[in-house]
């Protein structure tokens, strides 16, 4: 099968096609996502909390994440794999930005890294696309940014905050990235966002009228035994039979 590129991502808004995303993180679950025939594939550093067993999205490393990132591109054929640039892997410089996206591009052999926020990070951006590293941006609410935020919250409900989000937005476009991420915003204002830029949107939490949908693996699957989001798709119960399974083993 034809492995999918940037090119045939940004080709789907172009043809008003709706397209899904997921979360991987080993090498079994990705042949799932692969056979389900799911063109997209995100190494989440939601992996800090799904893989790891941390809190939140802050602790999990670049080594981490490159441990997994390697299981997935190995399982992947078809799918193009973005690889999450975990925090402070890319916030200190735009020189430690482009080196660690090189580093999940040459060793984890992902196909594009995803970093968070918008005009802080325009020029980290520009420079690593500049580079010939594919980009995916994410705004709205960012979880790397956990404490600033007070917590996890719907983002951009005040006039102000709203347009705060548009113009991060716009800046990750405006550096070269190819797609971007919606977290947590009114369906309303992504529905604005999806209408200004060119590239696709991807929402998570965000209603319905973005370009595409992300959602997590194990939230889909129902494999967590932790609550799911409000936003979260959960199709099945994983867990619950996975245990019956153990059990009468
Ligand atoms: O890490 C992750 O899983 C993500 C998605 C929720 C967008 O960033």
């Amino acid at each position: 099968m034809k492995k999918i590129t940037i090119h045939d991502i940004v080709q789907f808004k172009k043809a008003g096609k709706k397209f899904a995303t997921i979360t991987a993180y080993d090498f079994t679950t990705t042949q799932i996502v692969e056979q389900a025939e799911i063109p997209l594939i995100l190494v989440g550093d939601s992996a800090s909390m799904m893989i790891y067993g941390y809190d939140t999205t802050i602790p999990i490393s670049m080594e981490e994440m490159l441990f997994i990132i390697r299981a997935v591109t190995r399982a992947s054929q078809s799918s193009l794999v973005v690889a999450d640039m975990p925090f402070l892997s890319y916030q200190t410089s735009v020189k430690d930005a482009v080196k660690n996206a090189g580093i999940l591009i040459k060793r984890g052999r992902a196909g594009a890294i995803k970093v968070e926020g918008g005009l802080q990070i325009q020029k980290q951006i520009k420079e690593i696309v500049g580079f010939g590293i594919p980009v995916m941006g994410h705004v709205g609410l960012t979880p790397q940014s956990f404490h600033q935020m007070s917590g996890y919250k719907i983002q951009g409900k005040t006039p102000k905050d709203a347009q705060k989000i548009i113009d991060d937005a716009l800046a990750v476009e405006d550096a070269g990235a190819f797609s971007v991420v919606l977290e947590c915003i009114p369906e309303d204002l992504a529905q604005k966002i999806t209408a200004k830029l060119s590239i696709p949107t991807i929402g998570i939490g965000s209603g319905n009228m973005c370009d595409g949908q992300i959602q997590v693996f194990h939230d889909v699957v129902g494999l967590s035994k932790n609550p799911v989001p409000k936003h979260a798709l959960k199709q099945t119960n994983t867990y619950a039979t996975m245990f019956e399974a153990v059990s009468a083993y």
